[in-house]
């Protein structure tokens, strides 16, 4: 809300203000973000001595928007060039519009025919803040757009500000890393196509001293599964800015004369209490505000591909179903291999119909007999691919990304196609399409299994769009779909987690965390997932002791507990698993079934006692706690185990034991896990509160 004549802006959520000004040079200027200011208190910052509010020469100002200074030598979250070759943008301020709970700030160019819009949004009962950027071409001439930032974000001084973020790499997603912020510009993102297995876009800042209960937490995260980048840059006096935005160095957007370049949403959010905290407030806007079905509880999953991988029949598949259902499961999703001539992954992919050896009636009997077993059916598709060795590539050979002169570098024998194009895009709609038209599919895995090279459009006047347009077209295939099929639930894979982030979470309903099911290897995985991601989208199977990956032996228990705090799937092969691991995963299934909406739904709190780590998840009366000890030491028993977040006035029964537990011992004192021994104990504990 303005605060009269001081062009002084407050975006106020639940918890916190977002204050921001326009100063006299027309420069939008961020200048607090954190607790709740009323409006007197807002206005107090334009007096403050030494306000950013204040440019002065030879001083880093600190912005909001991030552009219209000569004197900005600091990161520039928004980069144009003109058709004559200017580059320097002198933004005017025109307005700022209300409307519809949107905060938008609308500058002009002093000269060129440029608009610049940076809308603030926020939602209630949330305490993240959107901003999206909107530049328009009101002019003729195509102007250049080398970068356009989403957001970039003013955190307050700090002493010794700490950056948090998640890296990683194929099968060691979302590792999560803490490390003190260097002067200076800190880049992390994706240049290959995808969101990436090596970095995901969210960070937090903290002041180096926020534990998790306690402590201001400042994160951001981009909604967008193409290339990105975030900018955290710590000037010369120890402030911190945060850029977030699509795009990569140096590729740029030819904006045409008439046209509107909107980009994605990034995503602001303060919290007290810590990163346990802050990681709750991203969940429940997820929830709240980016999934598309978000009171769903997702289905224990089974998945073939670790079973059988590429070597199976119909009659495989409906034997693992049998097994799967005799389990518990709810969902069976058949995974690569089922189509064209798929028999390995040297060729088929882009030839979506099923395989003649494998189906020769077509895919109806295997879906009549999942659903027979009261199961729902799922397939897997990676319909942004193609091998050369198909019939797809034999017939479009120049539909994939490939320059002129330049090799076509593959990846597991494939090639990217060019889904920036309309006709390829146009087309992949149409396969899918019929493909769910022509048989009950309840449930689609989207993969994506390696990144762009040669990322060439020959022949295009400006080949650089494919790195936009290419998800941009991704998104509007899935919102095709799912408005065409209200039924259908997508599942987002990329070569695991490669393609985890509020852009494609918008338009499904859960993603493959990891090709990597090695239990203890996931605790890591997932604990950083769920920095930003719920439960409820966190895909997690139990696989095969040794897990075939990492040759790991552990126990059934430890596995099932440990994918208990996702979304709980199966993904091993029933055809080899004893009668007791079937009885027992059977019994496991039914245990998560009645914590699931509390798992799926409600709030996390990672809980730590000695050697063994976990998870609380609470809702309503339901407090459900999820611990693992890889191993301990003979003479270092485990201690209690404290509770976080329990009414200390409230008595809590557990329902293993019928023990009654007072919320006060348990959160001073902690709970006697009573765990097994020896290495790899793990339990699951339903606590309920008493009336
Ligand atoms: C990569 C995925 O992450 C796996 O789960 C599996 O679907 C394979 N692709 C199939 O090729």
């Amino acid at each position: 809300m303005p605060a009269h004549d001081s062009r002084l802006w407050t975006i106020d959520t639940p918890n916190t203000s977002y204050v921001v000004a326009v100063d006299e040079h027309d420069r939008l200027r961020g200048l607090h973000w954190g607790p709740r200011l009323s409006p007197e208190q807002a206005l107090a910052l334009l007096d403050l001595p030494d306000s950013p509010f204040r440019p002065v020469v030879g001083r880093e100002p600190r912005f909001d928007l991030g552009a219209g200074s000569a004197f900005q030598y600091g990161h520039n979250g928004l980069q144009v060039r003109f058709s004559d070759g200017t580059r320097d943008l002198e933004l005017v301020f025109a307005e700022a519009v209300e409307e519809d709970g949107d905060l938008t700030f609308v500058f002009t160019d002093r000269h060129y025919p440029l608009e610049v819009r940076t809308r603030y949004r926020s939602h209630p009962g949330s305490d993240v803040i959107e901003r999206t950027l909107a530049l328009r071409n009101t002019g003729t001439e195509p102007i250049e757009v080398v970068r356009a930032d989403s957001a970039t974000w003013v955190v307050p001084g700090l002493d010794a500000p700490r950056l948090s973020q998640l890296h990683g790499e194929w099968g060691a997603e979302t590792q999560l890393t803490r490390t003190t912020i260097p002067y200076g510009e800190t880049v992390i993102g994706s240049r290959r196509g995808i969101t990436s297995h090596q970095a995901n876009p969210w960070v937090a800042i903290d002041d180096g001293e926020a534990t998790e209960t306690s402590g201001p937490v400042w994160s951001t995260a981009l909604a967008w599964s193409g290339t990105w980048r975030i900018t955290v840059e710590k000037g010369p006096t120890g402030s911190v800015v945060v850029s977030a935005g699509f795009g990569h160095d140096p590729i740029a957007i030819r904006l045409g004369g008439g046209e509107t370049l909107e980009t994605p949403i990034a995503a602001g959010l303060h919290t007290a209490g810590g990163f346990a905290a802050a990681a709750s407030a991203w969940h429940d806007y997820a929830l709240a505000h980016v999934l598309p079905h978000p009171d769903e509880v997702r289905p224990v999953l089974y998945n073939s591909w670790e079973a059988t991988e590429f070597d199976f029949t119909a009659e495989d598949q409906m034997r693992l179903a049998d097994r799967a259902a005799a389990m518990g499961c709810e969902l069976f999703v058949m995974d690569d291999g089922w189509f064209g001539a798929r028999v390995n992954d040297r060729a088929g992919l882009g030839d979506w119909t099923p395989n003649p050896d494998r189906f020769p009636d077509g895919l109806g009997p295997l879906i009549k007999h999942v659903h027979g077993c009261g199961m729902r059916f799922g397939i897997w598709v990676e319909p942004e691919m193609v091998n050369p060795d198909s019939d797809l590539y034999r017939a479009h050979p120049d539909w994939v990304y490939h320059q002129p002169n330049r090799r076509r570098s593959e990846v597991r024998q494939q090639l990217v196609l060019n889904l920036a194009r309309p006709d390829v895009a146009e087309f992949i709609h149409a396969r899918l399409d019929e493909l769910l038209s022509q048989n009950e599919i309840d449930f689609v895995k989207w993969d994506m299994n390696r990144p762009f090279t040669e990322a060439g459009w020959p022949g295009d006047e400006d080949p650089d769009r494919l790195w936009f347009d290419h998800t941009r077209n991704l998104y509007a295939i899935l919102d095709r779909l799912r408005a065409d099929h209200p039924t259908l639930r997508i599942e987002s894979c990329s070569s695991g987690g490669g393609r985890v982030d509020f852009g494609i979470l918008r338009r499904t309903d859960q993603v493959w965390t990891s090709d990597n099911t090695d239990a203890v290897d996931r605790i890591a995985i997932q604990d950083g997932f769920a920095q930003a991601y719920p439960a409820r989208v966190m895909g997690a199977w139990v696989t095969d002791s040794p897990n075939p990956l990492t040759r790991r032996e552990v126990p059934l228990d430890f596995r099932f507990h440990v994918a208990m705090a996702g979304v709980l799937a199966v993904g091993g092969d029933l055809r080899i698993w004893s009668d007791e691991d079937q009885a027992r995963g059977a019994e496991l299934v039914a245990d998560y079934k009645r914590v699931r909406p509390a798992v799926q739904l409600g709030r996390r709190r990672p809980l730590r006692a000695g050697e063994v780590t976990g998870v609380q998840y609470d809702r309503g009366d339901q407090t459900v706690v999820l611990v693992w000890r890889k191993a301990r030491s003979f003479a270092y028993p485990d201690p209690l185990l404290k509770l976080h977040g329990l009414d200390p006035d409230a008595r809590y029964r557990d329902e293993r034991t019928g023990r009654v537990h007072h919320g006060a011992i348990l959160a001073l004192h902690g709970l006697d896990l009573g765990l097994d021994p020896a290495d790899y104990a793990s339990a699951m504990i339903e606590l309920t509160r008493l009336p």
